[in-house]
């Protein structure tokens, strides 16, 4: 997931991107299921090559990913960190790893909370509850570069996930990481944001992305 950073109304500074502009992310209590802390601090240092980001129409981003299985430990190990690696250099708050080609159900989020580097790694992301409430924000998705458009969802949610190093967690989350967590886990699903949208909406949106993609290829 991406939220957008210049232009419009809701501009910020780039280096001030999803940091210090009070928004309403009083979510984030993440709740350890299993020892050890919940972020894996560490992983925001990486140095990993980075990986190309898949872009709308590329039907990998509309296909089911394959739940993690013990055999893919390796596999997922080296691939998280390159994962973050290409949200950070995006940038983006949000990655699945159908986005990068990889048909697993992994997940890489960081809200960048106070200008910290906070990244979680989520292994087999389940929502296991969500609110009747629903709120209603802008996102915006690395596969779809600059087009943003407002999605409901549930205002609040609790998911289950794995972290690397197999220990069963949940997270939950309001605000900007409840969306993030929520688009990031369609991912999964071959579910786009854009989903969500009216018809009329969607098809302007997708062909807009399908024009800019275009002039930027002539330039
Ligand atoms: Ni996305």
């Amino acid at each position: 997931m991406r939220e957008r950073s210049g232009g419009g109304t809701r501009s910020i500074p780039p280096e001030k991107d999803f940091g210090g502009r009070g928004r309403s992310c009083k979510g984030g209590s993440a709740v350890a299921t299993g020892g050890g802390g919940v972020y894996i601090a560490p992983l925001a240092m990486t140095d990993a090559p980075t990986l190309p980001i898949l872009l709308v129409p590329d039907q990998r981003l509309r296909a089911k990913a394959k739940p993690v299985a013990a055999g893919d430990a390796d596999r997922v190990r080296a691939l998280a960190p390159r994962m973050l690696a290409a949200m950070y250099a995006a940038p983006g708050i949000g990655l699945a790893a159908p986005q990068v080609g990889e048909m697993l159900r992994l997940v890489v989020i960081d809200l960048q909370k106070e200008e910290k580097p906070d990244p979680v790694v989520l292994v087999n992301p389940e929502i296991i509850a969500a609110s009747r409430d629903v709120a209603t924000r802008e996102e915006g998705c690395l596969s779809l570069p600059g087009q943003y458009a407002d999605v409901t969802r549930p205002a609040q949610v609790r998911v289950r996930y794995h972290d690397l190093s197999g220990a069963r967690r949940e997270i939950e989350g309001e605000g900007l990481l409840s969306a993030c967590l929520q688009h990031e886990i369609d991912h999964l699903d071959g579910v786009l944001f854009v989903d969500y949208l009216s018809a009329l909406k969607r098809n302007m949106l997708l062909r807009r992305l399908a024009k800019d993609l275009k002039s930027k290829e002539r330039a």
